[in-house]
């Protein structure tokens, strides 16, 4: 389905998008946008987001809280919705969207059952019988040592295992259990880390992965006028405590994984339907292939498209959902290292940029946000090189070149 032909921001014939949800991802979503004229509103819960900081408006909200995102949608009447991240009341988007008021990238139902780790499980696992990590949810320490042990009557999760709280995301609350002595402290961990006090975790079995990739895949109109699905290369990625550090493009597969990664991801992605892009999240053994999970948008580890795709992944998705042609095909291998900032401070400075940019075939992104802590994200260096290895070396170098500190 198109949009409207694209209008004149700022006057009556304006094609009107809001982001719900305004950091780094959801800036570059906006710069797309705005490359095709089209008006912009970035929300976000806090004041300078770095989304906000390059969209028409800017309003800052608590998106979980209904009595404010409702209100604001109707205020606002935008041509599409776009959710950037997972804390949103999504029951609002659900009732605005079967009110006929907005159309909710991808759907509001995607919205919905990716916003916790149970309802995209379930999806997956039972409803569309994906291979999936063996799991179980667990609302108490019991439940969560019965499901290890087994003694619930299912099979033994066993040891080890992953606890996550169904609510969170960057690996926040999530930890791995090698014996019994850690149940204790995963539970406690997980109970203290998710973004909502629900009390509930998911325990999964252990995948002894050779590698993970993000299977970025793309929902959007073709020249025949129906939704067709095309794939991007795959990207391989390191996680550290649940946090993505590097990622590269392509990954080098069997043909059988690759074929059986997309058919993976055709499924979930045709389930959770409307038009963008999505980040499929699977994990690799020789010719073996899990489903992990999914984002009904773009991807982290999807950054380094910003120097190996024709069309990023932000200008993918920012096509699809206004129901353009796209263009997955690879310009160059190359690789995204994590810039983190270091200290914990507001309105902090970066030395040693033109050090990273004197690495060859280097660019880099500073976020803008606000704050900085130690262990959050601000910026991003990219390399392309004709070899994938070398340029995961030089992106992690240029990287480590970029000093965040106190102003
Ligand atoms: N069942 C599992 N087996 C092995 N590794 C896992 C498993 N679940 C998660 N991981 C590791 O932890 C990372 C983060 O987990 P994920 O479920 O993607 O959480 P998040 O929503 O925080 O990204 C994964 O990318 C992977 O590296
Ligand atoms: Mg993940």
């Amino acid at each position: 389905m198109a949009v409207r032909p694209l209008g004149t921001p700022l006057s009556p014939s304006a094609t009107r998008v809001m982001l719900l949800g305004s950091g780094e991802l959801g800036k570059e979503v906006l710069i797309a946008l705005q490359r095709l004229g089209v008006e912009t509103i970035a929300v976000d819960r806090y004041h300078n987001a770095p989304g906000q900081q390059v969209a028409h408006h800017a309003r800052t909200i608590a998106m979980s809280d209904p009595e404010q995102l409702r209100p604001l949608i109707e205020a606002e009447q935008p041509d599409l919705v776009v959710p950037e991240i997972e804390a949103i009341a999504t029951p609002v988007l659900e009732a605005l969207e079967a009110e006929g008021k907005i159309r909710c990238i991808p759907t509001a139902r995607a919205a919905r059952l990716t916003m916790d780790r149970e309802g995209i499980r379930r999806l997956a696992a039972e409803a569309l019988d994906l291979p999936t990590s063996p799991y179980r949810f667990c609302d108490s320490l019991a439940e969560l040592q019965a499901a290890i042990d087994g003694s619930d009557g299912h099979p033994a999760i066993g040891y080890p295992c992953i606890v996550k709280p169904v609510m969170s995301s960057s690996g926040k609350g999530q930890s791995k259990i090698d014996g019994p002595a850690d149940v204790q402290k995963a539970w406690d961990y997980a109970m203290a880390g998710g973004r909502v006090a629900t009390g509930r975790i998911i325990v999964e079995g252990f995948i002894d992965f050779d590698y993970e990739i993000t299977q970025l895949t793309v929902r959007a109109v073709g020249a025949s006028g129906q939704v067709e699905t095309h794939f991007c290369d795959p990207i391989g990625h390191v996680q550290v405590s649940g946090d993505y550090v590097e990622s590269w493009q392509p990954h080098p597969m069997s043909p059988v994984a690759q074929q059986k990664a997309r058919d993976i991801a055709q499924a979930i992605t045709a389930n959770l339907g409307g038009q963008g892009l999505f980040g499929v999240e699977l994990f690799v053994k020789g010719d073996m292939v899990w489903f992990s999970e999914v984002s009904p948008r773009p991807h982290d580890t999807g950054m380094v498209t910003m120097i190996t795709q024709w069309q990023n992944e932000f200008e993918l998705h920012a096509r699809a959902i206004l129901g353009l042609p796209v263009d997955t095909s690879l310009k160059s291998p190359g690789a995204s290292a994590v810039i983190y900032g270091g200290v914990d401070a507001q309105g902090i400075v970066f030395d040693g940029v033109a050090e990273a940019l004197q690495v060859p075939n280097s660019d880099i992104r500073l976020f803008g946000k606000p704050e900085s802590f130690t262990k959050r994200r601000m910026g991003v260096a990219l390399v392309h090189d004709a070899d994938v290895e070398v340029a995961r070396t030089q992106a992690k170098l240029a990287a480590s070149k970029v000093k965040p500190r106190v102003a």
